[in-house]
């Protein structure tokens, strides 16, 4: 199968479930707590490899203990962590979640070492592109390094992948014409175009050069533009949602699995909709992507 290289951050997430949010200035008691591992590449990365897909990281952690956490969690997972260094003066990223009780979260980030992951670390990776297919990557790293990948990646004939979370302004219009296929969410598509029209977004982003873009529209779904329509494909169906912190990236692997095994964009989202219907299922990221074989692929029917 297709090698996937993941370049992105690498967290560990500090989760407190609460029934609601806290007012400024107010002290809440959660009635849950978790560490899980975290960060939208590890994530990514994981769920790749859960699914049986052949992926390498590449990424830095910090000089402290959660970096033992994390590179155990993505290796038990299968994911190939060689990419991986250790920085001597940062610690591991890390994420402060709140999750209310409908299942939605709040995340504030402390990039620690995924700030660290320059173009200098690019060009020290560069041999990794050479026998991989595809670069998935997000924008939780610095934005120089995320555009030097992309052209390794052309240089070296992968496709690429690209989640825009954090959504961050783009200055420099260079970097759609790498991307083959761009995954925001609704608010994600909103701030990269300034329009609240979906289609309209979609051909902006594909007049800067982005060849394919997928909308992920949360519990409605996912869609994309098929000869100037938006082809919606319903999210799957679930009796509660418990924490939809990860859903995203799990969708991105779903959705990248889909293109290595079919090549097919509508079937590629409908797997999407399914993996990411598990993971909002269980509390954590990371921990809550099913493994391939607990997925009821009948479903996808
Ligand atoms: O996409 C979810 C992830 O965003 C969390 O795991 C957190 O670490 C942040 O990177």
């Amino acid at each position: 199968m297709e090698k996937v290289l993941v370049l992105g951050s690498i967290n560990i997430d500090f989760v407190s479930f609460v029934s609601r949010y806290p007012q400024p200035g107010e002290t809440l008691i959660s009635n849950d707590f978790g560490i899980f591992q975290g960060g939208k590449g590890a994530n990514q990365a994981i769920a790749l490899a859960k699914l049986d897909v052949p992926t390498l990281m590449l990424g830095k952690v910090g000089k402290d203990i959660l970096s033992d956490f994390a590179l155990s969690s993505l290796q038990e997972s299968g994911v190939d962590i060689t990419g991986i260094s250790k920085s001597q003066k940062s610690s591991t990223g890390s994420a402060s979640i709140w999750v209310n009780a409908q299942g939605q979260n709040s995340i504030v980030i402390y990039p620690g070492a995924n700030g660290e992951v320059d173009e200098n670390f690019i060009i020290q990776h560069e041999k990794f592109f050479d026998d991989a297919s595809w670069l998935l990557t997000q924008f939780e790293i610095p934005l120089k390094s995320i555009l030097l990948a992309l052209k390794f990646a052309k240089k070296h004939g992968l496709k690429t992948l690209m989640d825009p979370a954090p959504v961050k302004k783009i200055n420099n219009d260079d970097i759609w014409g790498f991307i083959d296929y761009l995954l925001p969410n609704e608010i994600e598509l909103k701030e990269l175009t300034n329009t609240d029209n979906v289609l309209k977004a979609i051909r902006i982003l594909k007049s800067l050069g982005v060849k394919e873009v997928i909308v992920k529209l949360g519990k409605q779904g996912a869609g994309y533009e098929d000869k100037g329509n938006f082809n919606l494909f319903p999210a799957v169906p679930v009796e509660q949602v418990v924490d939809t912190t990860g859903a995203g990236d799990c969708f991105i692997a779903g959705f990248l699995y889909g293109m290595i095994q079919w090549g097919d964009i509508p079937r590629a989202i409908k797997i999407a909709n399914l993996t990411a219907s598990y993971s909002i299922q269980k509390k954590g990221a990371a921990i809550s992507f099913p493994n391939k074989s607990e997925i009821d692929w009948k479903k996808l029917e």
